[in-house]
């Protein structure tokens, strides 16, 4: 394969140019799918062995396009109805093909990405201000404990830090010295509704998949219920988590009403939100006030990827407190 510098510079332009030019036909395409085959013809035709004979550019590129792209699914074809991930917003997209040249390693700002991570925090900072998390004066924002959310390669990322947060929250420490009583961490999710990603996040974190349902009512929290379960399980329950769009029905929770009353049994309690779908409501005045309460909560998940067209990877978990990101902070002087 030749490096950008070994090749011929106007064929490395062509090359890639007419690479964007099948991206853009592809994204335009009004199919889903340009051909159908069944799972073993599909893993019989790209499943290979490692190639003993090197190829060159050109032909890796004709076949990606020729074999791969024709199989894969179009999420921006107006006849796909799976998710809303279609990744077809025009300066994401040219924002991402600048990205991958830029290649930058966000370790640390100073040596290793000077101005990305600025980017990223003004990102984060646009994000807060969408849910209505206020943001510190530009000229106060001295260290990353100013900035207030961190962006992860997903909703199921973003749900994992969460809940690191609400673990150290209550038993601060614990990444240092491993998981002592699981029993104080559990979460409370709502049932049939809780998304996968959180109880697999406390089973990654050694809490084990300690998860309370509790009843629902219009596919929200049965207040009642949440109540009861809060008072009469107070000392085992390290967060509660409420959706601000869930993914089957896209109903968003009574928001304040599950804080005040997660707070009044016992407010050391990480209240998260998981709003991956729920960001779509910062954008219209018909909708922003589903979000009422949701400033309240000690995170918030928003995932762009789904909600604005922008490609994947991009979610990201914001903060109430910046400093609570403290909480999971590990240090070395490598960086
Ligand atoms: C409510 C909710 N939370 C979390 C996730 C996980 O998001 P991701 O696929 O970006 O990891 C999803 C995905 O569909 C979701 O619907």
């Amino acid at each position: 394969m030749p490096l950008i510098h070994d090749m011929d510079r106007q064929a490395a332009v062509d090359l890639l140019h007419r690479l964007v030019t099948v991206g853009v036909e592809f994204k335009l395409d009004d199919q889903v799918t340009r051909k159908r085959l069944t799972p073993q013809d599909i893993r019989d035709l790209l499943v290979t062995e490692l190639p003993e004979q090197s190829t060159g550019v050109h032909d890796v590129a004709q076949e990606l396009v020729d074999v791969v792209l024709p199989l894969c699914n179009n999420e921006a074809s107006p006849r796909f109805l799976g998710f809303g991930h279609t990744g077809a917003d025009v300066s994401a997209l040219a924002a991402g093909l600048l990205a991958l040249f830029a290649q930058q390693n966000l370790i640390n700002q100073s040596f290793a990405a000077p101005s990305a991570t600025f980017t990223e925090i003004a990102v984060i900072r646009w994000l807060r201000d969408l849910i209505g998390y206020p943001n510190l004066p530009v000229n106060e924002v001295r260290t990353v404990w100013d900035v207030g959310g961190v962006t992860t390669y997903g909703g199921t990322g973003s749900n994992t830090t969460a809940m690191l947060l609400a673990r150290e929250n209550i038993a601060p420490g614990t990444m240092h010295t491993g998981v002592a009583n699981a029993e104080r961490m559990h979460i409370v999710v709502p049932a049939g509704i809780g998304h996968y990603s959180v109880k697999s996040a406390l089973e990654w974190i050694g809490c084990g998949g300690r998860i309370i349902e509790v009843p629902t009512r219009g596919y929200r929290y049965d207040l009642h219920q949440l109540e009861k379960t809060l008072t009469e399980r107070r000392d085992e329950i390290m967060s509660v988590v409420a959706y601000t769009g869930d993914s089957r029905t896209h109903t968003v929770e009574n928001l304040r009403a599950v804080h005040d009353i997660a707070r009044a049994v016992r407010p050391e309690i990480w209240l998260h939100a998981d709003a991956c779908w729920g960001l779509m409501c910062a954008f219209t005045p018909e909708l922003a006030g589903k979000l009422d309460g949701i400033t309240a909560f000690d995170s918030v998940t928003v995932d762009p990827h789904k909600v604005m067209d922008i490609p994947y990877a991009m979610s990201a978990l914001l903060v109430r407190d910046p400093a609570s990101l403290r909480l999971v902070s590990s240090y070395s002087d490598l960086i």
